[in-house]
């Protein structure tokens, strides 16, 4: 039965993936800028560097491929640097990448002999080829093929691939880390070895030879259905919906509707649901610099949901901070800001989360530090807050169009929750409202917002000159590309209407360095550009529309004399972490930036962070190396 139901899965998910590849493949010339962040770590072609970790992606089979990178954005697999990067790409947009690499075909490596002792080998050699002759182990080779090169489409080769990366994989299996789609083979299988056997089989199989035209065989399908395979997700059938509208049910009320629109607009979804997991059933731990809040299950399960909830209960919650049982809700839940909403915005929203399926899941307890674990504590914060400056609707707030921007900014969007500097307890404050924040958990700085915005940013997350990075991408996806075109528009009247002097708001910049090392880091630092960042970013960095951003631009105000160049903390990290723009509707197949924090020092990029601070005229200024190393960490 079971068999017969993925049977007919895989059957309708080849269907949707097939159908979507003549849209990719007539659109494709450029899918090796596209991928070039990928082959920074996987090497040229997907081949693998020699001397790390990183496996081999060129010529596995497209499925496996494209159900790992869904594996690394949905939490069935966890290394921190390949979730990074795929986080904000669409199933879509992993398929084309998964298709890209199963296609290539670059010769494999030699391999180096292995110092293992022969009696290692002999035991990997024979648990490979054919298991350990009783029912307990069966061969390696019985599923990944008889020649250990893998089996198309889904299963993988397990020759070229390094031994600290074998031992790794399968020691992630059996402490949870790794996961695949149920039922997991390999999760039963490692746990059934003993620890011998695992680093035998490793060593062993890393110290086969490749053949260089190696190729998966084509006969793997009967063992995908066993093993389980990966799901079509709703947004592969259906093209792009936000989390709310993808779970809205065909015979929902017009004020569930409505609700759905505003769960949006609040970007509830992106709190309250865990990647991979039922949307709405919480569990996402919010970093605050007091420690971690857990947002809670918002589903109507009757124990671990807010099934026992009434409209009243719900209204309280979200514009006074007070759950159902009375006590007060952290400010990591953005209620401050949802205040804004009316009392029949509640009741649509309410009205939209009735309708969703109850899910079964226990929220979490915070993990906060004395005194912040004391929630009597937020009484004197919800005091203090509710002192806090309303934000000014600008004159002329007659103009409809203003007054629905001012609120979707400062009510449902909570853009002020990152781009609004935080008093001592974390409120708001509000002389600086939207004039550009550092973000105290994750490092990042939310610059201010006024004056030229350009609504093509707000909606697909790339304009003319920008494009959007870390928790940017993450509220663009999430959130503003399913705006309507009013609302978007409105926004950004809004936001063109702050006061200029909210933009000026600078991020902290590094250290003071003496003049002859700001040399000597120029000099350094323009050759690396050269290298390594004038191909994608131009010459003097004025990027190239929709593919790499401006790292230059003239500052707002003072035409030509000074220019701004990207604030510090989120260069350093783009430059570290590298990361793709949100795919968007508007925008769907982004372009990345290739993580540079194992290829330069911290030196060099402080010193290719100087170039373009000081060579270019820009505000900001010198940047020491130290000033990189805080960001290593995270
Ligand atoms: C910062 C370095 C880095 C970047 C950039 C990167 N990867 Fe990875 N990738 C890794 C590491 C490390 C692993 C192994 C993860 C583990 O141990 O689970 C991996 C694993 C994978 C795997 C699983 C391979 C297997 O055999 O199971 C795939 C597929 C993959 N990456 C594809 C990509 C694609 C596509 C991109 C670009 C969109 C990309 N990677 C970008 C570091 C990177
Ligand atoms: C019953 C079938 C089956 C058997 C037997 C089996 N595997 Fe697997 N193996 C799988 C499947 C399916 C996957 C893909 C899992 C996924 O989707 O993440 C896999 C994946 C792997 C991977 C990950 C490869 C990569 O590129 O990351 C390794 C390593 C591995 N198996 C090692 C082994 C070893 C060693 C043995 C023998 C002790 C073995 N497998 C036996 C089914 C099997
Ligand atoms: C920035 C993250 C974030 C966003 C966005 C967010 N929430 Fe929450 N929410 C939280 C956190 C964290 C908590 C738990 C607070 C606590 O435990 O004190 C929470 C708690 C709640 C509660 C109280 C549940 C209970 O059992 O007490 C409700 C109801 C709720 N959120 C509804 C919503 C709705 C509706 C939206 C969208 C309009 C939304 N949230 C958006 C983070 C968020
Ligand atoms: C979770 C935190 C967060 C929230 C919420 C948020 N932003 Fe941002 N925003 C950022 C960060 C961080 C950046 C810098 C991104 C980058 O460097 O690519 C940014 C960048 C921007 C920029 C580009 C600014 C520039 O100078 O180039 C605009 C415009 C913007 N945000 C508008 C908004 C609006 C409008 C909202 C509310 C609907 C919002 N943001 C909500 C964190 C946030
Ligand atoms: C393959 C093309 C490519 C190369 C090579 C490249 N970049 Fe990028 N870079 C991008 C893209 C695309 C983005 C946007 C990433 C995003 O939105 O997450 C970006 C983003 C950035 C940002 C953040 C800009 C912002 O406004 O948030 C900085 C800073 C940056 N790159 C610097 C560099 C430096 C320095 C180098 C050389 C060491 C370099 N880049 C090499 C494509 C590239």
């Amino acid at each position: 039965m079971r068999l017969g139901h993925s049977l007919l899965r895989l059957f309708l998910s080849v269907i949707c993936l097939f159908s979507l590849v003549p849209i990719a493949a007539r659109a494709d010339a450029d899918m090796a800028r596209r991928v070039a962040p990928c082959t920074q770590c996987h090497g040229d072609e997907g081949r693998a560097t020699p001397d790390g970790y990183y496996p081999r992606i060129a010529g596995k089979p497209v499925a496996y491929l494209y159900s790992q990178l869904l594996g690394f954005r949905d939490g069935r697999r966890t290394h921190p640097a390949m979730v990074g990067i795929v986080s904000g790409l669409s199933d879509a947009y992993l398929f084309e990448m998964a298709q890209h690499f199963a296609n290539l075909n670059p010769p494999y490596g030699s391999v180096a002999a292995s110092s293992e002792k022969p009696a290692v080998l002999a035991l990997g050699e024979r648990i490979a080829l054919i298991g350990s002759g009783d029912d307990r182990l069966p061969a390696c080779a019985s599923c990944h093929g008889q020649s250990l090169t893998g089996l198309d489409p889904v299963m993988p080769g397990l020759t070229g691939l390094s031994r600290d990366y074998l031992n790794a994989q399968l020691g992630a299996w059996s402490n949870g880390a790794r996961k695949a789609a149920a039922p997991d083979c390999m999760a039963d299988i490692v746990k059934r070895m003993r620890g011998e056997e695992i680093s035998a089989v490793a060593a062993w199989l890393a110290s086969q030879p490749v053949a260089k035209t190696a190729r998966p065989d084509m006969q793997g399908r009967r063992f995908a259905l066993e093993c389980g395979t990966h799901k079509a997700g709703p947004r592969q059938v259906a093209g792009l919906r936000s989390e709310a509208d993808a779970h809205l049910k065909a015979d929902a009320s017009a004020s569930a509707r409505r609700g759905a629109y505003l769960a949006t607009l609040g970007n509830c979804a992106g709190c309250h649901s865990m990647p991979g997991k039922p949307a709405f059933a919480g569990g996402q731990a919010i970093e605050t610099p007091y420690g971690a809040i857990y947002a809670n299950n918002i589903t109507p399960h009757i124990e671990t949901g807010i099934g026992r909830w009434s409209a009243d209960d719900f209204y309280r919650a979200l514009t006074q901070g007070i759950s159902r049982d009375g006590h007060r809700l952290y400010p990591a839940f953005p209620w401050p800001y949802y205040a804004r909403f009316s009392r029949s915005d509640s009741d649509d929203l309410y009205a939209f989360l009735r309708q969703l399926d109850p899910i079964e899941q226990v929220p979490r307890a915070p993990r906060l530090r004395f005194p912040y674990d004391w929630r009597g504590s937020l009484a004197f914060w919800t005091a203090t807050n509710s002192l806090r400056k309303k934000p000014d609707v600008p004159a002329a707030s007659a103009d409809p169009q203003l007054i629905r921007g001012e609120w979707l900014v400062n009510g449902p969007g909570h853009c002020g929750a990152c781009h609004t500097p935080k008093g001592l307890l974390g409120q708001d404050d509000g002389s600086r409202h939207l004039a550009g924040a550092d973000m105290p958990v994750n490092g990042w700085y939310a610059p201010g917002l006024g004056a030229s915005d350009d609504a093509r940013y707000l909606h697909a997350g790339v304009d003319e000159r920008r494009m959007a990075a870390g928790p940017m991408a993450h509220v663009i996806a999430g959130s503003l590309q399913f705006w309507t075109a009013a609302d978007i528009d409105a926004a950004r009247r809004y936001i063109q209407s702050l006061p200029a002097a909210v933009s000026r708001q600078r991020p902290s910049t590094g250290a003071a360095l003496a003049a002859s090392d700001i040399e000597r880091s120029v000099a350094n630092g323009e050759k690396i550009y050269r290298r390594q960042c004038a191909d994608c970013h131009g010459e003097r960095g004025g990027g190239e529309v929709g593919k790499a951003p401006a790292l230059q631009w003239p500052a707002r105000g003072d035409k030509g004399a000074v220019s701004r160049v990207t604030p510090l903390p989120n260069a350093v990290r783009a430059v570290l972490n590298g990361g793709y723009a949100p795919a968007t509707s508007g925008n769907p197949r982004p372009y990345g930036m290739p993580p540079f924090r194992n290829e330069l020092s911290s030196q060099a990029i402080a010193d290719v962070l100087t170039f373009m601070a000081v060579s270019w005229k820009s505000e900001s200024g010198a940047v020491s190396a130290a000033d990189v190393d805080r960001y290593r960490g995270n």
